[in-house]
């Protein structure tokens, strides 16, 4: 009985951990909807206003050849800055405070739970 009875704590303790990183993705989609005025995460190679952010979950700073980024964010690439979901995390908070010059014109996400749940959206795409 007392076996059952912590078999079943195990299992109501792991299994609302599974559908929350989907939830949070699919709330980060929403959240993202402020993106795709300039972004495209699509798998299609497009840039728009900003570049295309499919892979950007560890991909290097200023790495699309086929955009034309500022000089502010191709210093941060040469520096060896990689796009973790910590640096993103950074990044979305003030984009100018980390990248000063980038030609990003976005505020920045002051709420900590939808970086969360963009970065998790980020990094279902590929
Ligand atoms: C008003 C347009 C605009 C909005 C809105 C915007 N961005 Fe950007 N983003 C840009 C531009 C332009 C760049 C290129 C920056 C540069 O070269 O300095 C950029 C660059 C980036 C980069 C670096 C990409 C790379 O290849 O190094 C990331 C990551 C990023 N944006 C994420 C986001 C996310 C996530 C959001 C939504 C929360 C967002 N952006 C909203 C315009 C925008």
């Amino acid at each position: 009985m007392q076996r059952t009875i912590l078999t079943v704590a195990i299992a109501l303790g792991v299994l609302p951990s599974l559908p929350v990183a989907a939830q949070d993705a699919a709330a980060g989609q929403r959240v993202f909807n402020q993106c795709r005025v300039c972004h495209v995460i699509e798998d299609n190679g497009r840039n728009g206003v900003g570049p295309n952010l499919h892979g950007i979950v560890g991909r290097k700073a200023a790495s699309l050849s086929s955009y034309s980024y500022s000089s502010a964010m191709k210093a941060k690439g040469e520096e060896g800055w990689v796009w973790t979901e910590d640096n993103l995390n950074t990044y979305l908070e003030n984009p100018r405070g980390i990248v000063p010059g980038t030609k990003m014109s976005f505020p920045g996400l002051k709420d900590e739970e939808q970086r969360k749940n963009v970065i998790a959206f980020l990094k279902s795409q590929g």
